[in-house]
């Protein structure tokens, strides 16, 4: 079938102007001046007085994700129902390798989640949570199963963390695959101790969460993670970046020519360390919500504006705060003791929203910039073949975007599978109103047409550097 989005404004990274985008399939067969093809579709969406944005990629996401004895409350299901809602039309989970377990184990695993249940496209990351002969020797067969980017953790010993040591070994595998190395960048070893010392004192509210991962801890370990990057001649592309020592140490070498690149989330764009404190436990993630007296928030709008940072994805991981469908009340597991409380919040609904509403509407970054870092650059980065782009032969990834429209963000109306929002009463300006997925209408005003399995695993590319 033929459909087309006519009379948009069609933005891309590069530029953006009134035009129509034919789809013929699954493909975007044309896109040109409002009226020339009007002959050729069965279908015709109306976008006049709309923005047409490449379908967004998100490429940092955890459904079913098992941690601190529980597990996400998103499954591939409703947490890509929930993305397609939002505009995002592919994510990039993570396969988790167990420990003493073979890597593509934690690749098989999760490809039997997501088979057949997403709404969305999705290819995976692996995150390798023990590095020996054996787990380095796989890192070829994922890249050749299209999972060219494994996750190392500076964080979280005992659990995931890798020592230096092992990060080298992997970089170095990783460079001679053309594979890419994600960086959990925080100072677990630190981290763990000023921990130890907080509960010991009576410190065990889930403040102290944000107070003891402190930003100079991440700051440190981004800094190490780029020299070790350096020596190991590998891409290093760090993840959930919240800090603006971190995002010092990333310009640094950025401007030394290195090939490093960060992503941040829209909660350390929107919310800060005064969050956590008021919220609670409903507010712990890692890196924590960062002090704005401290201005790490406007140095990630500064970053995203100079391109020290690259991507913006959400990191969704959500936990529940009371009882639902069957979960217990996750985020109350940490009560008397922060360290376990699960880390992680809802958001892949609301990454478009949120940051074209900040982000734009507010006049911090151009629209094309917006497209650029929720679509384009991740495509390109994680080799996201078709995807992030409108244009000729492009998979036909859609999004009707109203930019006028306000709307309030609330855990009454959202769709990801839990209780609260982080979110909850932000008014935005901007709302996605229909989604095509490879051509198919999977959301159409603002309500979700789909149905699971309409998402395929993407194997992807080794990526480029933009
Ligand atoms: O708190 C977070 N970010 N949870 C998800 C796991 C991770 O480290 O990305
Ligand atoms: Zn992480
Ligand atoms: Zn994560």
């Amino acid at each position: 079938m033929r459909t087309l989005v006519s009379g948009g404004t069609v933005v891309t990274a590069s530029g953006s102007g009134v035009a129509d985008v034919l789809v013929d399939g699954e493909r975007i067969i044309g896109v040109a001046a409002p009226g020339s093809h009007a002959f050729a579709a069965e279908r015709v969406i109306d976008a006049r007085g709309r923005l047409v944005l490449p379908g967004g990629v998100d490429v940092h996401t955890h459904m079913e994700l098992p941690a601190a004895g529980t597990v996400s409350s998103d499954t591939f299901e409703t947490g890509t129902r929930a993305a397609a809602i939002g505009g995002t039309t592919t994510i990039v989970d993570f396969g988790v390798q167990r420990k003493g377990g073979p890597l593509l184990a934690g690749l098989d695993e999760w490809m039997a989640k997501a088979a057949g249940r997403c709404a969305v496209d999705y290819g995976f990351h692996l995150s390798m949570t023990d590095v020996t002969d054996a787990s380095l020797a796989e890192m070829s067969e994922a890249v050749a199963r299209g999972v060219s980017s494994f996750k190392l953790f500076m964080a979280y010993p005992g659990v995931n963390y890798s020592t230096d040591g092992e990060i080298v070994r992997a970089m170095r595998r990783a460079a001679a695959l053309g594979a890419t190395i994600l960086v959990h960048a925080e100072n677990g070893i630190a981290i763990d101790a000023l921990a130890a010392e907080a509960v010991a004192a009576g410190r065990t509210g889930p403040s102290e969460h944000g107070r003891v991962r402190s930003p100079v801890l991440e700051g440190e370990a981004t800094h190490r993670a780029v020299a070790l990057a350096e020596v190991s001649g590998a891409r290093l592309y760090v993840v959930h970046l919240s800090a603006l020592q971190a995002l010092d140490a990333v310009a640094a070498a950025r401007r030394r020519g290195l090939d490093v690149h960060a992503e941040t989330c829209p909660q350390y764009l929107v919310l800060g360390l005064d969050d956590l404190d008021r919220g609670g436990a409903e507010y712990v993630c890692s890196p924590p919500l960062r002090d704005r007296a401290e201005g790490h928030q406007e140095a990630l709008w500064r970053g995203l504006v100079t391109g020290d940072l690259s991507v913006v994805s959400t990191d969704h991981c959500p936990f529940t705060s009371g009882p639902l469908d069957g979960l217990p009340a996750q985020k109350r597991m940490g009560e008397g003791d922060f360290r376990l409380i699960p880390n992680g919040l809802p958001g892949v609904e609301h990454r478009l929203e949120l940051l074209y509403s900040e982000g734009v509407a507010r006049g911090r970054m151009s629209v094309e910039r917006f497209v650029d870092v929720t679509a384009t650059t991740p495509a390109r980065l994680f080799g996201l073949p078709g995807k992030g782009a409108i244009g000729v032969g492009a998979d036909a990834d859609l999004v009707v975007f109203d930019p006028g429209r306000r709307h309030v963000l609330s855990a009454r109306t959202h769709h990801m599978r839990t209780d609260y929002s982080v979110y909850e009463g932000i008014e935005v300006t901007g709302k996605v109103e229909t989604v095509l997925l490879r051509g198919e209408a999977v959301v159409v005003d603002g309500t979700y047409r789909g149905r699971p399995g309409d998402g395929r695993f993407v194997p992807r590319t080794r990526g480029e550097a933009p």
